[in-house]
Formats: structure tokens, C-alpha cells, sequence
């Protein structure tokens, strides 16, 4: 796996120590054993006050986006990593499921997917692909319907690419989306970049080869200016986006010297 698809073993560390609380936000059975020991060792390295908790906070934001989402039953995971949605989700009849990543861990994954036995809930196609480069290609070639509302995941994924290509990624998004479409994942604040509480995990994962390259405090002009209508946008703590595993008040918007991270849902 290169660089950035390590991460993937990462989040699956978080969901899979997450599974093990008695007040779990999620349960995903499969997620130790596709993180390894490699997933938890990075698990430990990156931890940092909020992100544990981040982490799981996101992933059931992002459940809950699908929940209520249940119209469309066209979805995108850009990024999918090691996401076991298609197994631990219940999906409505009909849905078809396509996941993006690169190549490399597409293949790994699949492969320890059959190993592990695992039991689809819906159809599923996974895709490798560099989602830097001309991925709609790919996605259409395994059917994907431009003219069918989609609804796209994008988790964990916008502050690994570089800035423009992040911005050309939620882009093409949005002119490949067929009105009625839903975009939910999560970005970055610039205050994540520059504080002082970030500045050692940062260089661990630039050590590792996994930088994290910018942030935003502005993620609404981000995702307008990239063709997209912002429903909302959160930070963790508030209504919403704490499902009491956020143990501080949500910091208000605008301070300075805190990471922040936001998590946003848009439509088409
Ligand atoms: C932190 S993981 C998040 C994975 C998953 N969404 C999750 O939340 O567990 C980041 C993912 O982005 C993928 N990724 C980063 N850059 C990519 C690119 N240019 N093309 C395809 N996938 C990419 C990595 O392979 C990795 O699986």
C-alpha cells in the first residue's frame, strides 16, 4: 500500500476501538481485522486529544447522512479505504454501492474481504482508481448512472491531496451529479495546520508519508465555490455532530490557535 492508503488501517483502528465500547456510535466487526497490526500501531501514533473522538464521531455523522439519505440508492465512498458500509449498513432494496480507492489497496482489501467471508448488504462495486486523475471513467464503466442522484461520501480523504486538486475533486463532483444529489464528508480547518497542539502528529504523518497538505476555515466558500449548496456545516460538540462522545463544548467558529475539524453535508 502506498503512503496515504496506510491511513486507511488507521480509521479502521478507530472503528474497530470504537466496536468495542459499551456505548459504541457504531459496531464494525470487520474493521480489526482488516487495520492489522499496523492499523492499531498507527492507531496509538496519531493519538491526540479529539481525534479518537473525532473519528468517531465522523463515521456517524456520516451514517446518519446515509440513513436519512435512503432515496438515493445510488452511492459513491470516494475514498472508501477499509469502509465496511456495504456490510455493517442496512441498505433500502435496490441500492448499488460503488467504492473508489487506489488500485493497490482495492485489490488488498477485496481480497481479505473474501478471506474474512463478508456478507454484502447491497450490490457493490470497488474501483481502483487515482481520484487525482480522470476516475469518473472507471466509475461509469462499472455502471455508475450519471443521470440517477447520487449520493457521494467523502470521508477522511480532502486534506491528503493537494489544495487545487481537492477543489478540481469536489468540482468534477458536482458536475457529474444529477440534481437531487447529496455530497457529506469532512474537511479540515487551516487552524488544524498551523496550531501548536497539531504540530507533532503532523510531522508523524508527513514522516510517514501520509502529510495532511492544507485546511480551510471558510468550508462553505470552499464547497460553493466548487458548484456545490451547503445544507450544513458542523463542528464537533454541536447538535448533531456529538452523539455525546465530545467531551468539550464545540469550539465557536473563527477562534484561532485550536484544531477544528468540520463536517459538512451539500447538495447538487
Ligand atoms: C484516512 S483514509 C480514509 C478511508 C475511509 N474513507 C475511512 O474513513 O476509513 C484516506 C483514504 O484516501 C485514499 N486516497 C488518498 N489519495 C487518493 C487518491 N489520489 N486516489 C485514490 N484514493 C486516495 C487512501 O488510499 C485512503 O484509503
Amino acid at each position: 500500500m502506498n503512503g496515504v492508503s496506510a491511513t486507511a488501517r488507521w480509521t479502521a483502528a478507530a472503528r474497530a476501538d470504537e466496536t468495542r465500547r459499551d456505548d459504541a456510535l457504531f459496531t464494525d466487526e470487520l474493521a480489526g481485522e482488516l487495520a492489522g497490526p499496523e492499523g492499531f500501531a498507527r492507531y496509538e501514533r496519531y493519538a491526540n486529544p479529539g481525534t479518537t473522538e473525532f473519528l468517531a464521531i465522523r463515521t456517524r455523522y456520516l451514517d446518519e447522512v446515509i440513513g436519512r439519505s435512503a432515496a438515493l440508492t445510488q452511492v459513491v465512498l470516494v475514498a472508501a479505504g477499509l469502509d465496511t458500509r456495504s456490510v455493517r449498513l442496512g441498505w433500502p432494496s435496490g441500492t448499488v454501492l460503488y467504492e473508489l480507492d487506489h488500485a493497490d489497496l482495492v485489490d488488498e482489501k477485496e481480497k481479505r474481504l473474501a478471506e474474512l467471508g463478508a456478507r454484502h448488504a447491497c450490490e457493490r462495486h470497488a474501483i481502483g482508481t487515482d481520484l487525482t486523475g480522470p476516475w469518473d471513467g472507471p466509475l461509469r464503466a462499472a455502471g455508475w448512472d450519471p443521470s440517477v442522484p447520487t449520493l457521494w461520501i467523502v470521508e477522511g480523504l480532502l486534506f491528503y491531496l493537494p489544495e487545487d486538486d481537492a477543489r478540481t475533486l469536489l468540482a468534477r463532483l458536482a458536475s457529474l451529479s444529477a440534481p437531487g444529489s447529496v455530497l457529506a464528508g469532512d474537511l479540515l480547518s487551516h487552524q488544524s495546520m498551523v496550531s501548536e497542539f497539531t504540530q507533532e502528529g503532523l510531522r508523524r504523518l508527513r514522516e510517514d508519508g501520509c502529510p495532511w497538505l492544507w485546511g480551510t476555515d471558510r468550508p462553505e466558500d470552499v464547497l460553493a465555490e466548487s458548484g456545490w449548496t451547503v445544507r450544513e456545516v458542523k463542528v464537533p460538540g454541536e447538535d448533531g455532530a456529538s452523539f455525546g462522545r465530545w467531551p468539550w463544548p464545540p469550539l465557536p467558529r473563527g477562534t484561532e490557535g485550536f484544531p477544528m475539524n468540520f463536517l459538512f453535508t451539500a447538495s447538487a
